[in-house]
């Protein structure tokens, strides 16, 4: 099993913790750290629709909340149950591009074998990133 397919199978084992009774969407997320941890996320929905949180940004929060910092991550992967690979939200490409390397590699997935390969950078060009501090 290479590294990718590594972490489709932990995306994989997250999603089945999704809380989605409003969607019944599962989404799964994982990433990998430098010397081999992995840390699991999943979509946790909420009845006020507005509050749900993805499964990329559980996983990211989580790892951040664990202590892991943004040069030991090497590998992020999403997966759900698309007939394409997943892809995700504006909002989590945002929160990607702050907590990830901009080279980091993401695997984006779904449950029939099918994945496709790319970067943080490629997933959100021209992304917010400077505040002028003005007061
Ligand atoms: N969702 C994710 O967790 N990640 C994605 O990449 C796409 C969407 C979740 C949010 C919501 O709980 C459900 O999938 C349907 O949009």
């Amino acid at each position: 099993m290479d590294k990718y397919e590594l972490i489709i199978e932990e995306a994989k084992k997250a999603r089945l913790n999704a809380y989605s009774p409003y969607s019944e969407f599962k989404v799964g997320a994982a990433l990998m750290t430098k010397d081999g941890k992995i840390y699991h996320g999943c979509n946790v929905e909420n009845i006020s629709y507005g509050l749900t949180n993805c499964a990329e940004r559980t996983c990211l929060f989580s790892a951040v909340a664990a202590g892991v910092k943004k040069e030991d991550i090497v590998l992020f992967c999403v997966v759900g149950q698309t007939e394409d690979p997943i892809s995700p939200c504006g909002a989590c490409r945002q929160v990607m591009a702050e907590l990830l390397d901009q080279k980091c590699e993401v695997v984006m997935a779904n449950l029939r074998g099918k994945y496709k390969l790319t970067t943080v950078e490629e997933l959100l060009p021209f992304g917010f990133k400077e505040i002028e501090n003005v007061f």
